[in-house]
């Protein structure tokens, strides 16, 4: 098998690293219709290397649909509290029945800072846990935890989510859950044994346009949806070379070591999402390809001084990976990822079917979307997305736009967050379960694989182990309230 590396601090590097509405479509036949006699024989390659299912360990069972145990209050325990976990902690700390009783960090002043921040926002202070690689385990064994969030760099997500699981914790991941084929399948069955979720934080899943877009393909809007671009189109450059930024540098040092769509979730997730993959669908093929390595190099060249360590390093992953994905009913995927690039951001977020298109990020400012969709439009024309966004916006953004306001990226962090904590004390089902994260991350490892064959088909393994047959709800959820706080 085809592996990015080894072992965590392999990863890392060195020690000092610790650091239809009109058209008459209905979700039902649009997911059971005209494209479901297309499936296996035109999307496997003859070439495709085979990813066949391992067998569930004995004793295990499926978690599709499994519900959460209802718990009044959620007691959350966090791991890595740089960036991204300060800036979800708000949220957590603000969320009605979600209490934050235990951070760790590597680092002694962040999970300190952490703590200072819930106790200054009027609520118990959680327990610190810190100094070391292994800080999380003792939070783990020593705290009774419901949900464990993880962001710490990528190369941990696995060993801690795993751990989390293990520790009787459902487990949110920040992108990606894990990078490596075996360690996606180590998570499916993990998840199963312990019969806990574990799932990606995958907050653009929740943007109101996104939302919006899934419930415009869903009621048939675009009629049969046959085609998908999403990705994640972000100039980070400025950032990866920002020195007290990404921590130990630990996010450009992947661009050292492999040449892999590390983070397309973003964008691939909502398109996923609108195909019903593990819903009615799934992704066979993977095939990607890479343009050269210039993006960082260039930058670096230009704006970094010869003295700063990042000259010691060669970038090898390339600019612009783009992975096409086939689905089992004989839909295309493209999604592409490009941190090393000057451009405005996008995520894209174009779907395509027999009746209309949709398409994000293409107003003036980068964010606009527009729309054309029979019998609603004729003329050969683009119409602004607005109209259509409000007759679709999902009841999260009708019922949440206020307190989502004060969350990071733009709400949707607030409502993912919301919506994991009223799921866990209502005990319903997640919106995301352990196989749409493995099977929105399986990209990472497997354009690996498809780049060493010169860009030819690798089979996408089934997390669900055919269980991607059944039709059944995720992020179209039906509208249901917060239980109020005792
Ligand atoms: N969903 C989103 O919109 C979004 C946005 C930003 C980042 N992220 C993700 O969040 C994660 C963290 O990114 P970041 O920007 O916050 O990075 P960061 O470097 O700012 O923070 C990582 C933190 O993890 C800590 N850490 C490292 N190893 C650890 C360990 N073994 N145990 C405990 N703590 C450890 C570090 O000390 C640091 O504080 C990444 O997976 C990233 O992809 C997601």
């Amino acid at each position: 098998m085809t592996r990015l590396f080894t072992s965590p601090r392999e990863k890392v590097g060195s020690t000092s690293d610790l650091q239809s509405a009109a058209s008459g479509f209905t979700r039902r036949n649009l997911i059971g219709g005209a494209l479901a006699g297309v499936a296996l024989a035109t999307t496997m390659t003859s070439g495709a290397a085979t990813a066949a299912a391992p067998m569930r360990k004995s004793g295990s069972t499926s978690m599709a649909n499994e519900p959460f145990q209802p718990v009044d209050v959620v007691k959350i325990g966090l791991i890595g509290m740089g960036n991204r976990g300060m800036g979800m902690l708000g949220s957590w700390v603000g969320v009605p029945g979600a209490q934050v009783v235990a951070v760790c960090d590597v680092r002694a002043d962040r999970a300190t800072r952490a703590a200072d921040r819930v106790a200054n926002a009027g609520m118990s202070r959680p327990r610190e846990y810190s100094g070391s690689d292994e800080s999380f385990q003792k939070m783990l064994d020593t705290e009774e935890l419901d949900l464990v969030y993880i962001a710490t760099p990528w190369e941990f997500h696995h060993a801690q989510g795993k751990a989390a699981l293990l520790a009787g914790a459902h487990v949110g991941v920040e992108l990606p859950i894990a990078t490596e084929l075996d360690e996606l399948w180590d998570l499916v069955d993990t998840s199963e044994q312990t019969r806990k979720h574990l799932f990606l934080m995958e907050n653009c899943s929740y943007g109101r346009n996104e939302l919006a877009m899934l419930k415009m393909a869903h009621d048939g809007v675009f009629g049969d949806v046959t085609s998908g671009h999403g990705g994640y189109l972000h100039d980070l450059r400025a950032l990866l070379f920002n020195d007290g930024y990404y921590t130990d540098d630990w996010r450009r040092l992947w661009h050292t070591r492999s040449t892999a769509s590390f983070y397309a979730m973003h964008g691939l997730a909502p398109i996923a999402a609108a195909m019903d993959i593990n819903r009615g669908d799934r992704f066979t093929t993977l095939s990607a390809t890479a343009t050269a390595a210039k993006g960082l190099a260039d930058y670096r060249e230009r704006f970094i001084p010869r003295d700063h360590r990042s000259w010691n390093e060669e970038y090898i992953n390339g600019d612009l990976v783009t992975c096409m994905l086939s689905t089992a009913k004989g839909r295309v995927v493209r999604a592409e990822h490009n941190v090393s690039q000057p451009r405005p951001y996008s995520r894209i977020n174009t779907i395509e079917g027999s009746r209309g298109i949709f398409e994000d990020y293409v107003g003036g400012d980068g964010t606009g979307a527009r729309i054309y969709s029979e019998p609603r439009h004729s003329g050969d024309t683009w119409r602004g997305a607005s109209a259509l966004r409000a007759e679709f916006d999902h009841w999260l953004w009708k019922d949440l736009e206020g307190p989502a306001a004060g969350g990071g990226h733009g709400g949707m962090d607030y409502i993912l967050q919301w919506r994991i904590v009223q799921q866990m004390r209502t005990g319903q089902v997640p919106d995301i379960d352990v196989y749409d994260s493995a099977a929105w991350c399986a990209p990472v490892p497997l354009s690996v694989m498809s780049l060493e064959k010169n860009g030819r088909p690798v089979e996408v393994p089934d997390f669900t182990r055919g269980e991607w047959k059944k039709l059944r709800l995720g992020l179209d959820s039906v509208r249901s309230t917060m239980p109020a706080v005792a």
